[in-house]
Protein backbone atom coordinates (compact mmCIF):
# COMPACT_ATOMS: atom_id res chain seq x y z
CA UNK A 1 0.00 0.00 0.00
CA UNK A 2 1.18 3.57 -0.80
CA UNK A 3 2.34 5.94 1.49
CA UNK A 4 0.96 9.22 1.21
CA UNK A 5 2.89 12.41 1.28
CA UNK A 6 0.96 15.77 1.63
CA UNK A 7 2.29 19.16 1.16
CA UNK A 8 0.01 22.87 1.24
CA UNK A 9 1.24 25.52 -0.41
CA UNK A 10 3.64 27.33 1.73
CA UNK A 11 2.21 30.43 3.18
CA UNK A 12 4.34 33.67 2.76
CA UNK A 13 5.54 34.83 6.39
CA UNK A 14 4.27 38.37 5.92
CA UNK A 15 1.01 38.26 8.17
CA UNK A 16 -2.03 36.59 8.52
CA UNK A 17 -3.60 35.12 5.95
CA UNK A 18 -7.39 35.46 5.11
CA UNK A 19 -10.08 32.46 4.38
CA UNK A 20 -8.99 32.69 0.80
CA UNK A 21 -5.85 31.01 1.55
CA UNK A 22 -7.16 28.49 3.85
CA UNK A 23 -9.58 27.17 1.50
CA UNK A 24 -7.22 26.98 -1.00
CA UNK A 25 -4.56 24.98 0.59
CA UNK A 26 -4.41 23.98 4.04
CA UNK A 27 -7.84 23.33 5.01
CA UNK A 28 -8.54 20.79 2.17
CA UNK A 29 -5.11 19.26 2.87
CA UNK A 30 -6.05 18.43 6.26
CA UNK A 31 -9.50 16.84 5.37
CA UNK A 32 -7.83 14.80 3.37
CA UNK A 33 -4.92 13.53 5.12
CA UNK A 34 -7.61 13.07 8.12
CA UNK A 35 -9.16 10.69 5.92
CA UNK A 36 -6.39 8.56 5.16
CA UNK A 37 -5.30 8.61 8.46
CA UNK A 38 -8.66 7.50 9.53
CA UNK A 39 -8.96 4.71 7.17
CA UNK A 40 -5.64 3.49 7.98
CA UNK A 41 -3.37 4.71 5.46
CA UNK A 42 -0.10 6.13 6.56
CA UNK A 43 0.27 9.78 5.64
CA UNK A 44 2.49 12.58 6.26
CA UNK A 45 1.62 16.15 5.98
CA UNK A 46 4.17 19.21 5.62
CA UNK A 47 3.95 22.55 5.63
CA UNK A 48 5.82 25.69 6.35
CA UNK A 49 5.96 29.45 6.09
CA UNK A 50 7.83 30.55 3.31
CA UNK A 51 9.99 33.34 4.89
CA UNK A 52 12.44 34.63 2.44
CA UNK A 53 12.55 37.32 -0.54
CA UNK A 54 11.65 41.20 -0.38
CA UNK A 55 7.85 40.95 0.79
CA UNK A 56 9.50 39.30 4.63
CA UNK A 57 12.32 42.05 4.14
CA UNK A 58 9.67 45.16 4.19
CA UNK A 59 7.46 43.24 6.37
CA UNK A 60 9.98 43.49 8.87
CA UNK A 61 11.26 46.98 8.28
CA UNK A 62 7.37 48.57 8.53
CA UNK A 63 7.29 46.39 12.12
CA UNK A 64 10.45 47.92 12.97
CA UNK A 65 12.40 44.62 13.93
CA UNK A 66 15.22 42.53 12.47
CA UNK A 67 13.88 40.50 9.77
CA UNK A 68 15.26 36.75 11.24
CA UNK A 69 13.02 37.98 14.57
CA UNK A 70 10.22 38.93 12.46
CA UNK A 71 10.00 36.24 10.91
CA UNK A 72 10.79 33.92 14.21
CA UNK A 73 7.69 35.79 15.46
CA UNK A 74 5.49 35.45 12.36
CA UNK A 75 5.89 31.42 11.97
CA UNK A 76 4.64 31.41 15.77
CA UNK A 77 1.67 33.69 15.21
CA UNK A 78 0.17 31.78 11.81
CA UNK A 79 1.32 28.54 13.35
CA UNK A 80 -0.77 29.12 16.11
CA UNK A 81 -3.85 29.87 14.00
CA UNK A 82 -3.54 26.89 12.38
CA UNK A 83 -3.56 24.77 15.59
CA UNK A 84 -6.87 26.98 15.97
CA UNK A 85 -7.90 25.55 13.08
CA UNK A 86 -7.26 21.92 14.45
CA UNK A 87 -4.54 21.65 11.15
CA UNK A 88 -3.13 18.23 11.62
CA UNK A 89 0.41 19.11 9.78
CA UNK A 90 3.43 16.54 10.90
CA UNK A 91 5.44 19.45 10.89
CA UNK A 92 4.99 23.34 10.01
CA UNK A 93 8.53 23.67 9.20
CA UNK A 94 10.50 27.41 7.90
CA UNK A 95 11.86 28.08 4.55
CA UNK A 96 15.03 29.86 6.31
CA UNK A 97 15.83 26.54 7.91
CA UNK A 98 19.53 25.13 7.59
CA UNK A 99 17.99 21.90 6.51
CA UNK A 100 16.35 24.07 3.86
CA UNK A 101 19.69 25.85 2.77
CA UNK A 102 21.44 22.74 2.75
CA UNK A 103 19.46 20.68 0.75
CA UNK A 104 18.32 24.16 -2.07
CA UNK A 105 22.43 24.60 -2.26
CA UNK A 106 22.98 20.83 -2.93
CA UNK A 107 19.92 21.42 -5.75
CA UNK A 108 21.87 24.37 -7.66
CA UNK A 109 25.45 22.55 -7.33
CA UNK A 110 23.52 19.38 -9.21
CA UNK A 111 21.50 21.69 -11.49
CA UNK A 112 24.98 23.41 -12.40
CA UNK A 113 27.09 20.15 -12.41
CA UNK A 114 24.62 18.87 -15.36
CA UNK A 115 25.03 22.03 -17.34
CA UNK A 116 21.53 23.43 -16.37
CA UNK A 117 22.52 27.03 -14.99
CA UNK A 118 24.48 28.94 -16.13
CA UNK A 119 26.18 32.82 -15.54
CA UNK A 120 24.31 35.73 -16.71
CA UNK A 121 25.09 39.20 -16.88
CA UNK A 122 21.66 41.15 -16.59
CA UNK A 123 20.38 44.30 -16.93
CA UNK A 124 18.03 45.00 -13.89
CA UNK A 125 15.74 47.85 -12.98
CA UNK A 126 17.27 49.61 -10.38
CA UNK A 127 14.96 52.52 -8.09
CA UNK A 128 16.97 55.39 -7.75
CA UNK A 129 14.45 56.82 -5.88
CA UNK A 130 14.30 53.81 -3.18
CA UNK A 131 18.54 53.25 -4.09
CA UNK A 132 18.05 49.14 -4.44
CA UNK A 133 17.65 46.64 -7.29
CA UNK A 134 13.54 45.91 -7.59
CA UNK A 135 12.86 42.55 -7.21
CA UNK A 136 10.67 41.37 -10.28
CA UNK A 137 7.18 41.41 -7.74
CA UNK A 138 8.02 45.14 -6.71
CA UNK A 139 7.83 46.55 -10.10
CA UNK A 140 3.89 47.03 -10.85
CA UNK A 141 2.86 47.87 -14.32
CA UNK A 142 0.23 46.96 -16.99
CA UNK A 143 0.09 43.03 -18.02
CA UNK A 144 0.65 43.15 -21.77
CA UNK A 145 -1.30 40.07 -21.93
CA UNK A 146 -4.74 41.03 -20.27
CA UNK A 147 -4.24 44.80 -19.42
CA UNK A 148 -4.46 44.10 -15.56
CA UNK A 149 -3.04 47.64 -14.51
CA UNK A 150 -1.79 45.72 -11.30
CA UNK A 151 0.44 43.59 -12.63
CA UNK A 152 3.51 42.44 -10.73
CA UNK A 153 7.21 41.55 -12.48
CA UNK A 154 7.16 38.12 -12.09
CA UNK A 155 3.49 37.12 -12.27
CA UNK A 156 0.06 38.71 -13.62
CA UNK A 157 -2.38 37.76 -10.62
CA UNK A 158 -5.49 37.94 -13.16
CA UNK A 159 -4.29 36.27 -16.03
CA UNK A 160 -1.85 34.09 -13.98
CA UNK A 161 0.80 34.39 -17.16
CA UNK A 162 4.75 34.41 -15.84
CA UNK A 163 5.96 37.78 -16.49
CA UNK A 164 9.58 39.82 -17.02
CA UNK A 165 9.41 42.80 -15.07
CA UNK A 166 10.53 44.70 -18.33
CA UNK A 167 6.84 43.49 -20.28
CA UNK A 168 5.41 45.88 -18.07
CA UNK A 169 3.74 48.85 -19.57
CA UNK A 170 4.04 51.79 -17.45
CA UNK A 171 6.13 50.19 -15.13
CA UNK A 172 6.87 51.67 -11.65
CA UNK A 173 8.35 51.11 -8.47
CA UNK A 174 5.84 49.09 -5.85
CA UNK A 175 7.44 50.70 -2.83
CA UNK A 176 7.66 54.09 -3.38
CA UNK A 177 5.96 53.95 -6.90
CA UNK A 178 8.12 55.88 -8.42
CA UNK A 179 8.74 55.04 -12.23
CA UNK A 180 12.25 57.10 -11.75
CA UNK A 181 13.49 53.25 -12.83
CA UNK A 182 17.00 52.84 -14.82
CA UNK A 183 18.40 49.48 -15.68
CA UNK A 184 21.83 48.77 -14.42
CA UNK A 185 23.97 45.83 -15.43
CA UNK A 186 24.28 42.95 -12.47
CA UNK A 187 25.65 38.97 -12.78
CA UNK A 188 22.51 36.78 -11.87
CA UNK A 189 22.56 32.87 -11.89
CA UNK A 190 20.06 31.36 -14.70
CA UNK A 191 18.02 28.26 -14.54
CA UNK A 192 17.78 26.64 -17.82
CA UNK A 193 14.75 25.96 -18.30
CA UNK A 194 14.30 26.06 -22.20
CA UNK A 195 16.65 22.84 -21.53
CA UNK A 196 14.81 20.76 -19.71
CA UNK A 197 11.59 21.71 -21.79
CA UNK A 198 11.08 18.34 -23.37
CA UNK A 199 11.22 16.58 -20.56
CA UNK A 200 8.85 18.23 -18.57
CA UNK A 201 6.14 18.11 -21.21
CA UNK A 202 6.77 14.20 -21.34
CA UNK A 203 6.54 14.14 -17.52
CA UNK A 204 3.13 15.84 -17.25
CA UNK A 205 2.66 13.59 -20.33
CA UNK A 206 2.93 10.82 -18.38
CA UNK A 207 1.91 11.83 -15.06
CA UNK A 208 -0.66 14.98 -15.30
CA UNK A 209 -2.74 13.06 -16.99
CA UNK A 210 -5.26 11.97 -14.36
CA UNK A 211 -5.13 15.77 -12.71
CA UNK A 212 -7.70 18.07 -12.16
CA UNK A 213 -8.62 20.19 -16.03
CA UNK A 214 -7.61 23.64 -13.56
CA UNK A 215 -4.14 22.01 -13.27
CA UNK A 216 -2.98 20.25 -16.02
CA UNK A 217 -4.55 23.15 -18.39
CA UNK A 218 -2.30 25.90 -16.65
CA UNK A 219 1.01 23.61 -16.70
CA UNK A 220 0.07 23.16 -20.29
CA UNK A 221 -0.90 26.62 -21.66
CA UNK A 222 2.77 27.30 -19.87
CA UNK A 223 4.83 24.81 -22.09
CA UNK A 224 2.81 25.61 -25.02
CA UNK A 225 4.10 28.91 -24.05
CA UNK A 226 7.51 27.49 -24.16
CA UNK A 227 9.78 27.36 -20.97
CA UNK A 228 12.35 30.34 -20.36
CA UNK A 229 15.25 30.07 -19.06
CA UNK A 230 14.68 32.15 -15.49
CA UNK A 231 17.29 34.71 -13.53
CA UNK A 232 16.85 32.25 -9.72
CA UNK A 233 19.35 34.51 -8.07
CA UNK A 234 18.54 38.10 -6.26
CA UNK A 235 20.42 41.35 -4.58
CA UNK A 236 18.71 40.65 -0.87
CA UNK A 237 19.94 40.67 2.34
CA UNK A 238 17.97 37.67 3.33
CA UNK A 239 17.30 34.49 1.39
CA UNK A 240 19.48 31.29 1.37
CA UNK A 241 22.51 32.07 -0.10
CA UNK A 242 24.70 31.08 -3.18
CA UNK A 243 26.99 28.87 -2.16
CA UNK A 244 30.75 29.90 -2.37
CA UNK A 245 32.33 26.60 -3.28
CA UNK A 246 30.60 26.87 -6.19
CA UNK A 247 29.85 30.68 -7.32
CA UNK A 248 32.91 32.79 -5.40
CA UNK A 249 32.20 35.80 -6.65
CA UNK A 250 28.34 36.11 -7.01
CA UNK A 251 28.42 34.80 -3.46
CA UNK A 252 30.55 37.26 -1.95
CA UNK A 253 28.49 40.06 -3.63
CA UNK A 254 26.20 38.49 -1.34
CA UNK A 255 23.35 37.13 -3.79
CA UNK A 256 20.94 34.63 -2.53
CA UNK A 257 18.57 32.33 -3.92
CA UNK A 258 15.09 33.54 -4.98
CA UNK A 259 11.73 32.66 -2.85
CA UNK A 260 10.74 30.70 -5.62
CA UNK A 261 13.59 28.43 -5.82
CA UNK A 262 13.86 27.70 -2.49
CA UNK A 263 10.33 27.41 -1.60
CA UNK A 264 9.03 24.21 -3.28
CA UNK A 265 12.93 22.59 -1.78
CA UNK A 266 11.71 23.24 1.69
CA UNK A 267 9.13 20.97 1.68
CA UNK A 268 11.68 18.31 1.24
CA UNK A 269 13.75 20.50 3.82
CA UNK A 270 10.67 20.61 6.24
CA UNK A 271 10.18 16.91 5.83
CA UNK A 272 13.96 17.06 7.37
CA UNK A 273 13.17 19.66 9.84
CA UNK A 274 10.23 17.08 11.04
CA UNK A 275 12.72 13.51 10.90
CA UNK A 276 15.41 15.90 12.86
CA UNK A 277 12.76 15.90 15.70
CA UNK A 278 13.19 11.96 16.52
CA UNK A 279 15.72 10.82 13.99
CA UNK A 280 15.89 7.51 15.83
CA UNK A 281 12.48 6.91 14.15
CA UNK A 282 11.92 9.43 11.22
CA UNK A 283 14.06 8.78 7.88
CA UNK A 284 13.17 12.06 5.69
CA UNK A 285 14.90 10.83 2.76
CA UNK A 286 12.59 7.34 2.12
CA UNK A 287 9.43 10.28 1.60
CA UNK A 288 11.53 11.70 -1.33
CA UNK A 289 14.48 10.27 -2.61
CA UNK A 290 14.04 6.81 -4.75
CA UNK A 291 10.72 6.98 -2.82
CA UNK A 292 8.35 4.92 -5.89
CA UNK A 293 5.94 3.55 -2.76
CA UNK A 294 5.25 7.48 -2.09
CA UNK A 295 1.47 9.17 -3.18
CA UNK A 296 2.65 12.57 -3.58
CA UNK A 297 -0.77 15.21 -3.52
CA UNK A 298 -0.01 18.88 -3.73
CA UNK A 299 -2.86 21.29 -2.55
CA UNK A 300 -2.70 24.86 -3.66
CA UNK A 301 -4.99 28.06 -5.11
CA UNK A 302 -4.27 28.57 -9.11
CA UNK A 303 -1.78 31.26 -9.02
CA UNK A 304 0.53 28.58 -7.74
CA UNK A 305 -0.33 26.31 -10.65
CA UNK A 306 2.72 26.82 -13.06
CA UNK A 307 5.53 26.79 -10.20
CA UNK A 308 4.63 23.53 -8.68
CA UNK A 309 3.60 21.92 -12.08
CA UNK A 310 6.61 23.18 -14.61
CA UNK A 311 9.19 25.12 -12.91
CA UNK A 312 9.66 22.71 -9.89
CA UNK A 313 9.74 19.66 -11.33
CA UNK A 314 11.77 21.24 -13.90
CA UNK A 315 14.26 21.81 -10.91
CA UNK A 316 14.16 18.29 -9.82
CA UNK A 317 14.79 16.75 -13.30
CA UNK A 318 17.43 19.06 -13.89
CA UNK A 319 19.17 17.72 -10.65
CA UNK A 320 19.50 14.34 -12.56
CA UNK A 321 18.81 12.61 -9.35
CA UNK A 322 15.64 10.44 -8.69
CA UNK A 323 13.73 13.09 -6.32
CA UNK A 324 10.24 12.12 -5.56
CA UNK A 325 7.88 14.23 -7.74
CA UNK A 326 4.49 15.49 -7.52
CA UNK A 327 1.92 12.62 -8.65
CA UNK A 328 -1.81 14.63 -8.10
CA UNK A 329 -2.19 18.58 -7.66
CA UNK A 330 -5.06 19.68 -6.54
CA UNK A 331 -5.51 23.61 -7.65
CA UNK A 332 -8.42 25.57 -6.29
CA UNK A 333 -9.77 28.65 -7.74
CA UNK A 334 -10.88 32.33 -5.92
CA UNK A 335 -13.06 32.01 -3.27
CA UNK A 336 -14.16 35.96 -3.01
CA UNK A 337 -15.15 38.15 -0.52
CA UNK A 338 -18.93 39.21 -2.22
CA UNK A 339 -17.64 38.85 -5.46
CA UNK A 340 -14.38 40.72 -5.21
CA UNK A 341 -11.16 40.17 -3.77
CA UNK A 342 -9.92 38.83 -0.18
CA UNK A 343 -6.86 41.29 0.06
CA UNK A 344 -3.71 40.88 2.32
CA UNK A 345 -2.84 44.39 1.41
CA UNK A 346 -6.06 46.04 1.54
CA UNK A 347 -7.39 44.40 4.52
CA UNK A 348 -10.78 43.17 2.74
CA UNK A 349 -12.17 40.03 3.68
CA UNK A 350 -11.64 37.80 7.02
CA UNK A 351 -8.30 36.71 8.49
CA UNK A 352 -7.87 33.52 9.79
CA UNK A 353 -7.33 34.46 13.00
CA UNK A 354 -10.33 37.17 13.27
CA UNK A 355 -12.60 34.32 12.53
CA UNK A 356 -11.26 32.13 15.23
CA UNK A 357 -12.13 34.89 17.37
CA UNK A 358 -15.89 34.84 16.28
CA UNK A 359 -16.82 31.10 16.31
CA UNK A 360 -14.98 28.15 16.73
CA UNK A 361 -13.25 26.40 14.09
CA UNK A 362 -15.61 23.72 12.54
CA UNK A 363 -18.05 26.47 11.65
CA UNK A 364 -15.57 27.79 9.21
CA UNK A 365 -13.84 24.58 8.56
CA UNK A 366 -17.38 22.90 7.32
CA UNK A 367 -18.61 26.00 5.72
CA UNK A 368 -15.20 26.29 3.81
CA UNK A 369 -15.57 23.06 2.46
CA UNK A 370 -19.14 23.20 1.72
CA UNK A 371 -18.34 26.03 -0.63
CA UNK A 372 -14.73 25.38 -1.65
CA UNK A 373 -14.25 27.23 -5.06
CA UNK A 374 -13.34 23.73 -6.91
CA UNK A 375 -14.97 24.05 -10.29
CA UNK A 376 -15.27 27.56 -10.33
CA UNK A 377 -14.55 30.77 -7.87
CA UNK A 378 -17.33 30.87 -5.03
CA UNK A 379 -17.87 33.90 -3.24
CA UNK A 380 -18.33 33.93 0.68
CA UNK A 381 -20.98 36.11 1.92
CA UNK A 382 -21.95 36.27 5.32
CA UNK A 383 -25.52 35.23 4.06
CA UNK A 384 -24.50 31.87 2.77
CA UNK A 385 -22.11 31.51 5.84
CA UNK A 386 -24.87 31.80 8.31
CA UNK A 387 -27.58 29.91 6.35
CA UNK A 388 -25.18 26.67 5.84
CA UNK A 389 -24.52 26.99 9.54
CA UNK A 390 -27.89 27.20 10.80
CA UNK A 391 -29.26 24.67 8.83
CA UNK A 392 -26.77 22.27 8.33
CA UNK A 393 -24.68 22.08 11.42
CA UNK A 394 -27.20 23.74 14.03
CA UNK A 395 -30.24 21.80 12.63
CA UNK A 396 -29.49 18.81 10.99
CA UNK A 397 -26.62 17.60 12.98
CA UNK A 398 -26.52 19.55 16.04
CA UNK A 399 -30.52 19.39 16.72
CA UNK A 400 -30.20 15.25 15.88
CA UNK A 401 -27.75 14.66 18.81
CA UNK A 402 -29.12 17.03 21.42
CA UNK A 403 -32.60 15.79 21.04
CA UNK A 404 -31.73 12.30 20.83
CA UNK A 405 -29.42 11.78 23.67
CA UNK A 406 -31.81 14.46 25.96
CA UNK A 407 -34.94 12.49 25.09
CA UNK A 408 -32.91 8.99 26.03
CA UNK A 409 -31.64 10.72 29.04
CA UNK A 410 -34.66 11.93 30.27
CA UNK A 411 -36.90 8.39 29.57
CA UNK A 412 -34.34 5.66 30.00
CA UNK A 413 -31.32 6.94 32.13
CA UNK A 414 -28.05 7.32 31.33
CA UNK A 415 -26.78 4.26 28.96
CA UNK A 416 -27.89 3.71 25.49
CA UNK A 417 -31.58 1.83 26.04
CA UNK A 418 -32.29 -1.61 25.21
CA UNK A 419 -35.53 -1.90 23.38
CA UNK A 420 -36.62 -3.94 20.75
CA UNK A 421 -34.61 -5.78 17.92
CA UNK A 422 -34.07 -4.34 14.96
CA UNK A 423 -36.64 -4.63 12.84
CA UNK A 424 -37.10 -3.05 9.32
CA UNK A 425 -36.91 0.29 9.25
CA UNK A 426 -33.49 -0.32 11.07
CA UNK A 427 -32.33 -2.38 8.32
CA UNK A 428 -33.78 -0.07 5.38
CA UNK A 429 -31.57 3.15 7.21
CA UNK A 430 -28.61 0.91 8.03
CA UNK A 431 -28.84 0.15 3.94
CA UNK A 432 -29.25 3.59 2.72
CA UNK A 433 -26.67 4.71 5.45
CA UNK A 434 -24.37 2.07 4.10
CA UNK A 435 -25.01 3.79 0.39
CA UNK A 436 -24.37 7.47 1.64
CA UNK A 437 -21.18 6.50 2.98
CA UNK A 438 -19.45 4.69 -0.09
CA UNK A 439 -20.72 7.64 -1.84
CA UNK A 440 -18.60 10.34 0.87
CA UNK A 441 -15.73 7.77 0.90
CA UNK A 442 -15.83 7.76 -3.30
CA UNK A 443 -15.66 11.64 -3.48
CA UNK A 444 -12.58 12.41 -0.40
CA UNK A 445 -11.03 9.32 -2.09
CA UNK A 446 -11.65 11.57 -5.46
CA UNK A 447 -10.59 14.56 -3.02
CA UNK A 448 -14.15 16.50 -4.66
CA UNK A 449 -14.93 17.99 -0.82
CA UNK A 450 -17.87 20.33 -1.93
CA UNK A 451 -19.61 16.88 -3.21
CA UNK A 452 -17.92 15.04 0.07
CA UNK A 453 -19.61 17.69 1.84
CA UNK A 454 -23.34 17.24 0.35
CA UNK A 455 -22.32 13.65 1.12
CA UNK A 456 -22.18 14.14 4.61
CA UNK A 457 -24.94 16.66 4.82
CA UNK A 458 -26.88 13.64 3.14
CA UNK A 459 -25.43 11.20 6.04
CA UNK A 460 -26.72 13.52 8.84
CA UNK A 461 -30.55 14.24 7.11
CA UNK A 462 -30.71 10.46 7.11
CA UNK A 463 -31.11 10.07 10.71
CA UNK A 464 -33.37 13.18 10.91
CA UNK A 465 -35.65 11.84 8.52
CA UNK A 466 -35.35 8.42 10.48
CA UNK A 467 -36.02 10.15 13.56
CA UNK A 468 -39.01 12.17 12.30
CA UNK A 469 -40.70 9.31 10.29
CA UNK A 470 -40.35 6.69 14.09
CA UNK A 471 -41.15 9.69 16.10
CA UNK A 472 -40.13 8.41 19.18
CA UNK A 473 -41.32 11.06 21.23
CA UNK A 474 -45.01 9.50 20.11
CA UNK A 475 -44.02 6.05 20.48
CA UNK A 476 -42.97 6.48 23.93
CA UNK A 477 -46.73 6.55 24.65
CA UNK A 478 -47.79 3.28 23.05
CA UNK A 479 -44.40 1.36 22.59
CA UNK A 480 -41.81 2.18 24.83
CA UNK A 481 -39.37 -0.41 23.76
CA UNK A 482 -40.18 0.29 20.11
CA UNK A 483 -39.15 3.95 21.23
CA UNK A 484 -35.35 2.48 23.08
CA UNK A 485 -35.01 0.75 19.84
CA UNK A 486 -35.46 4.22 18.08
CA UNK A 487 -32.91 5.55 20.48
CA UNK A 488 -30.42 3.16 20.39
CA UNK A 489 -30.33 3.16 16.44
CA UNK A 490 -30.29 6.87 16.72
CA UNK A 491 -27.26 6.97 19.26
CA UNK A 492 -25.29 4.87 16.71
CA UNK A 493 -25.99 7.34 14.09
CA UNK A 494 -24.48 9.87 16.62
CA UNK A 495 -21.22 7.66 17.26
CA UNK A 496 -20.99 7.00 13.29
CA UNK A 497 -21.41 10.28 12.80
CA UNK A 498 -18.65 11.25 15.20
CA UNK A 499 -16.60 9.01 13.54
CA UNK A 500 -16.55 9.93 10.26
CA UNK A 501 -17.61 13.45 10.01
CA UNK A 502 -13.82 14.19 12.03
CA UNK A 503 -12.28 15.32 8.84
CA UNK A 504 -14.34 18.44 8.58
CA UNK A 505 -15.23 18.88 12.16
CA UNK A 506 -12.61 17.39 14.48
CA UNK A 507 -13.07 18.77 17.60
CA UNK A 508 -17.15 18.80 17.18
CA UNK A 509 -16.35 15.37 16.28
CA UNK A 510 -14.47 14.20 19.09
CA UNK A 511 -17.27 15.96 21.58
CA UNK A 512 -19.90 13.47 19.97
CA UNK A 513 -17.62 10.80 20.22
CA UNK A 514 -16.96 11.41 23.83
CA UNK A 515 -20.99 11.40 24.44
CA UNK A 516 -20.44 7.41 24.88
CA UNK A 517 -18.42 5.95 27.39
CA UNK A 518 -16.62 3.07 25.28
CA UNK A 519 -14.36 0.37 26.89
CA UNK A 520 -12.15 1.17 24.42
CA UNK A 521 -11.86 4.77 25.39
CA UNK A 522 -12.92 5.35 22.17
CA UNK A 523 -13.05 9.18 22.48
CA UNK A 524 -8.93 9.51 23.57
CA UNK A 525 -7.87 7.47 20.13
CA UNK A 526 -8.16 8.56 16.52
CA UNK A 527 -11.57 6.94 15.25
CA UNK A 528 -11.06 4.24 12.89
CA UNK A 529 -13.18 4.49 10.00
CA UNK A 530 -16.13 2.92 9.90
CA UNK A 531 -16.82 -0.38 7.71
CA UNK A 532 -20.02 -0.99 5.44
CA UNK A 533 -20.76 -3.67 7.76
CA UNK A 534 -21.01 -1.55 11.16
CA UNK A 535 -23.01 0.84 8.81
CA UNK A 536 -25.62 -1.55 7.60
CA UNK A 537 -25.87 -3.29 11.18
CA UNK A 538 -25.78 0.05 13.33
CA UNK A 539 -25.04 -1.62 16.64
CA UNK A 540 -21.79 -0.44 17.46
CA UNK A 541 -22.60 1.19 20.31
CA UNK A 542 -24.02 -1.54 22.66
CA UNK A 543 -27.51 -1.53 24.57
CA UNK A 544 -25.71 -0.19 28.08
CA UNK A 545 -23.37 1.99 27.14
CA UNK A 546 -23.06 4.85 29.43
CA UNK A 547 -23.34 8.45 27.80
CA UNK A 548 -23.47 11.98 28.61
CA UNK A 549 -25.52 14.91 26.69
CA UNK A 550 -23.03 16.77 25.19
CA UNK A 551 -23.29 21.21 25.32
CA UNK A 552 -25.13 22.62 22.61
CA UNK A 553 -22.63 21.62 19.20
CA UNK A 554 -23.03 24.57 17.08
CA UNK A 555 -25.32 27.90 18.17
CA UNK A 556 -27.19 29.50 15.25
CA UNK A 557 -26.04 32.74 13.91
CA UNK A 558 -29.08 34.70 14.74
CA UNK A 559 -30.15 37.91 12.58
CA UNK A 560 -28.57 40.40 15.06
CA UNK A 561 -24.76 38.52 14.69
CA UNK A 562 -25.22 38.53 10.90
CA UNK A 563 -25.77 42.80 11.56
CA UNK A 564 -22.60 42.64 13.64
CA UNK A 565 -20.58 40.86 10.79
CA UNK A 566 -22.06 42.89 8.10
CA UNK A 567 -20.93 46.29 9.63
CA UNK A 568 -17.49 45.25 10.92
CA UNK A 569 -16.31 43.26 7.90
CA UNK A 570 -18.58 45.11 5.13
CA UNK A 571 -21.36 43.59 3.27
CA UNK A 572 -20.04 44.14 -0.09
CA UNK A 573 -16.97 44.35 -2.19
CA UNK A 574 -16.86 48.30 -1.43
CA UNK A 575 -16.83 48.48 1.90
O1 LIG B 1 1.84 31.98 -3.25
C1 LIG B 1 2.28 31.77 -2.12
O2 LIG B 1 1.64 32.01 -1.11
C2 LIG B 1 3.65 31.13 -1.98
N1 LIG B 1 4.20 31.45 -0.69
C3 LIG B 1 3.51 29.66 -2.17
C4 LIG B 1 4.77 28.89 -2.11
S1 LIG B 1 4.43 27.26 -2.34
C5 LIG B 1 5.88 26.44 -2.35
F1 LIG B 1 6.34 26.19 -3.46
F2 LIG B 1 6.68 26.80 -1.52
ZN1 LIG C 1 -2.58 39.43 -17.22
Amino acid sequence: MARHLITSALPYINGIKHLGNMVGSMLPADVYTRFLRQTGREALYICATDEHGTPAELAAKEAGLPVAEFCAQQHEAQKAVYDGFRISFDYFGRSSSAENREITQHFARQLQKNGFIEERAIRQVYSLTDGRFLPDRYIVGTCPHCGYDKARGDQCENCTRVLDPTDLIDARSAISGSSDLEVRETKHLFLLQSKLQGEVEAWIDEHGKDWPVLASSIARKWLTEGLNDRAITRDLDWGVPVPADTWPELAAEGKVFYVWFDAPIEYIGATKEWAGQDPENRDWKSWWYEAEDVRYTQFMAKDNVPFHTVMFPATELGTREPWKKVDYVKAFNWLTYYGGKFSTSQKRGVFTDTALELLPADYWRYFLMAAAPESDDSSFTWEHFAATVNKDLADTLGNFVNRVLSFSRKRFGDAVPVGLEEGEAEAQLGQQIAELLLEYERHLEDLQFRKAAQALRALWSAGNSYLETKAPWLEIKTDPEGAALTLRTAMNLIHLYAVVSEPFIPATAAAMRSAFALEDGTAQKRATWVTQDEAKSLTFVPAGTPFTVPPVLFAKITDEDLETYRERFGGSEEA
